[in-house]
């Protein structure tokens, strides 16, 4: 039995960090796990341009507790009036990694999201010039389309229009949460991958609905049946370059997600590792957790593989019930329990 784990430091490919308080007391949860994260632009109001990236970039560093070297890669919330050059501008000069399509009201802060999908073609031809990311949130927000359909129609209605119309366009398709997302991901070419959340490993619907509603397993995409976390599960141990971390991490006052109208999203940040590397043990591949966490995602993005190491033990890790982060209780991913291993060095 392998008992302590030794990885190149990983990389988080999707976190939401916040601003103000909130990023102040989350940005060392990410800094101390992940060397570089794709960092989500929907603040309020959204990260749409180049200088706002900047900007952020700026406050994201300040917030990083001395010690810890963390870099966030910066993404541009696409809107219904992106400039391309800006785009492109912003590629150029360092400060942009990829652009984020939200649907309009897809989720958290997305009311500034993309209307019609067929009108950023201007943009996408731009970004594919340039070699920015594309990086998705797969909902349709028809209310035609039951919310457990929504991936999966997009897929059919959007995703593999935009593949197809872009063949030099590098798209991730983010925290995919359905069989249709693997099928797709694994069948498109070497320009498409997809990112898969902890918590889409460890919980199905039923964790969520069952004995209660519990809001703090409530996140966007919403978590599907089991048949659809056991492919998630397969894909993400499979050892494929095409499926990578992406934490997902979005945290919420406690208060905003026990409401009549909860927020989505899960605070995933302080254990992601722990959480992801349950996930390989039980699917005993392991070997393969490096290639996931650390390898796959900077081969994609065609950035270098981090020098540095960490280690993962055997042992437990008990979780909080609740962190403390901007002035309020935010409650973890795993909230009460123990994993069973450890993030040492
Ligand atoms: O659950 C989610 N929370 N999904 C998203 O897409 C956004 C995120 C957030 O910002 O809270
Ligand atoms: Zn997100």
């Amino acid at each position: 039995m392998t008992d302590s784990l030794t990885i190149r430091r990983p990389d988080d490919w999707h976190v939401h960090l916040r601003d103000g308080a909130m990023l102040a007391g989350v940005a060392e949860y990410t800094a101390r796990q992940f060397a570089r994260a794709i960092v989500m632009p929907n603040l309020s109001p959204p990260v749409t341009t180049t200088d706002a990236a900047r900007a952020y970039r700026e406050r994201i560093l300040a917030a990083v507790p001395d010690g810890l070297s963390f870099e966030p890669l910066m993404t541009a919330y696409l809107t219904d009036s992106t400039d391309p050059a800006d785009l492109a501008r912003g590629k150029a000069e360092g400060v942009l990694t990829a652009a984020k399509l939200y649907p309009a009201n897809a989720t958290t802060n997305s009311a500034h999201g993309v209307t019609d999908i067929a009108h950023l073609a201007p943009v996408f031809a731009a970004m594919e010039e340039a070699g920015l990311l594309l990086c998705i949130h797969g909902e349709v927000t028809t209310s035609d389309i039951d919310v457990f359909d929504r991936e999966a129609v997009f897929i059919e209605r959007h995703l593999s229009r935009i593949v197809r119309d872009f063949p030099g366009l590098k798209v991730v398709l983010e925290h995919i949460t359905t069989s249709e997302g693997v099928a797709f991901v694994e069948a498109a070419g070497p320009n498409v991958a997809g990112t898969i959340t902890p918590q889409h490993l460890h919980i199905n619907r039923n964790a969520m609905l069952v004995g209660g509603i519990r809001p703090h397993a409530y996140c966007l995409p919403v978590a599907k049946r089991e048949e659809h976390r056991l492919a998630l599960r397969k894909a993400a141990t499979s050892g494929s370059g095409k499926f990578f971390l992406g934490t997902d991490s979005a945290p919420h006052a406690r208060h905003d997600k026990e409401s009549a109208c909860g927020c989505a999203g899960i605070f995933n940040a302080p254990f992601a590792l722990e959480s992801y590397v349950t996930v390989f043990d039980e699917e005993d591949a392991l070997d393969r957790f490096e290639q996931f966490a650390s390898l796959a995602g900077p081969a994609f993005y065609g950035l270098p593989v981090n020098e540095e190491t960490v280690t993962l033990r055997r042992g437990d890790a008990a979780v909080p019930e609740t962190i403390e982060a901007g002035g309020t209780a935010v409650v973890p991913f795993h909230a009460g329990e123990t994993l069973s291993w450890r993030l040492v060095a």
